[in-house]
């Protein structure tokens, strides 16, 4: 089982995100949240299938992602994997959200919430 400590080992573990606290990585502004939410499962949607089923990109849910790297997941959402179709996100996301989008996909991605404003 993964748990939400187990990641914050993850987090501090990487390079991805030098030397700042696991809370203070992953605190996005849950507005911020809801976007990102919107965009996987529109954007990401687009690809990897409404349900994030898979399409033309691989299944990103839990079952599918369980054995990969949190950190891994999170660098291919931010560069993307040259050669092929996945593009990266860099340009629309910092990477503590493209960390924070990874997380949520190896813990089950949660559903779009109407936004709250
Ligand atoms: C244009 C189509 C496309 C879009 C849009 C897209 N992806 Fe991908 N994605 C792919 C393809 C194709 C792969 C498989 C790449 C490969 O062959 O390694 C992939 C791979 C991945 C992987 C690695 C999965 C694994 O099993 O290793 C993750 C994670 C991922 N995408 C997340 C995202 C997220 C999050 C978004 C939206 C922010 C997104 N993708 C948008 C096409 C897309």
């Amino acid at each position: 089982m993964r748990s939400g400590g187990m990641s914050c080992v993850w987090v501090a573990a990487t390079v991805l995100l030098p030397a700042a606290g696991c809370a203070a990585e992953l605190s996005i502004e849950p507005a911020r949240q809801q976007q990102l939410v919107r965009m996987v499962r529109q954007d990401c949607g687009s690809c990897h299938g409404m349900l994030l089923t898979g399409g033309l990109g691989p299944a990103l849910t839990r079952e599918a992602l369980a054995d990969k790297p949190v950190a891994a997941m999170a660098a291919t959402i931010f560069h993307g994997r040259p050669g092929t179709p996945m593009p990266g996100w860099k340009p629309m996301l910092s990477e503590t959200e493209a960390l924070w989008i990874a997380e949520k996909l190896l813990a089950g991605f949660p559903a779009e919430t109407r936004a709250a404003r």
